[in-house]
C-alpha cells in the first residue's frame, strides 16, 4: 500500500527518474518545480518503504481540470498505485467548483486508456501529430465534474 502525499522539492530526484524511464520528451525537474510553485496545480506522489514510486500532476484552467502528468516506476506498475493516485488527486480536484478534467494520451498507451475509461473518462477528439518524437496522435479525453451529473 502506498502513501499518496503532496510532493516535496525532496522528492525531485526520485521523480524526473521515474518521468525519464516512462516518457520520450520527459519534463525537466524545472517543468516540476513550476508546477509546485503553482497555486492553481496538485502535485502529488506515491511513496513506499520511503521512496517515491509514482506521481500525478492536475493543474486547473477556466473551470476545467488539465492532468499534465501520470507515471509509476517500472518496478511498480500494475499494484494500483496509478489508480490510488488517480483516485486521491479527482478528489482534491471536486473539492473546488469546476466542469469537468481533460487529458491527454498516446493513441498506442492501450494500458492508459483502459485505465482512465475504468475512471469513467471517455475520449472526444482527436490531436493530430500531437507528440513531437514519433509524430503519434493524441487522444483527449474527458470526464464530466459529479456537480455536472447532479
Ligand atoms: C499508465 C501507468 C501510469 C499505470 O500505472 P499502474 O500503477 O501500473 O496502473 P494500475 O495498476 O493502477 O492499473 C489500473 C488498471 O489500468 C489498466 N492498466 C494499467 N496499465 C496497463 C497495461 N500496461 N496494460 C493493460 N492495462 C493496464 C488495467 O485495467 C489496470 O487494472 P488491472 O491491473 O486490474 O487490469 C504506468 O503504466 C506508467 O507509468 N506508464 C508510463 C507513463 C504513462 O504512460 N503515463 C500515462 C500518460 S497519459
Amino acid at each position: 500500500m502506498a502513501i499518496i502525499r503532496p510532493m516535496r522539492l525532496a522528492d525531485l530526484k526520485e521523480v524526473v527518474k521515474i518521468e525519464e524511464a516512462s516518457f520520450p520528451r520527459p519534463w525537466s525537474a524545472n517543468a516540476f518545480i513550476t508546477q509546485m510553485a503553482n497555486d492553481a496545480s496538485i502535485c502529488l506522489v506515491a511513496e513506499v518503504d520511503g521512496h517515491v514510486v509514482g506521481y500525478t500532476i492536475a493543474t486547473q484552467y477556466v473551470e476545467v481540470w488539465h492532468l499534465l502528468d501520470l507515471a509509476v516506476h517500472e518496478d511498480y506498475r500494475r499494484r494500483y498505485i496509478a489508480t490510488e493516485l488517480l483516485e486521491q488527486i479527482l478528489e482534491l480536484c471536486g473539492q473546488e467548483a469546476h466542469r469537468g478534467y481533460t487529458l491527454e494520451v498516446r493513441k498506442s498507451n492501450r494500458g492508459a486508456i483502459k485505465m482512465y475509461e475504468g475512471f469513467g473518462f471517455i475520449c472526444t477528439g482527436l490531436r493530430k501529430a500531437y507528440y513531437s518524437d514519433n509524430g503519434e496522435d493524441a487522444l483527449i479525453m474527458w470526464k464530466d465534474s459529479e456537480d455536472m451529473l447532479a
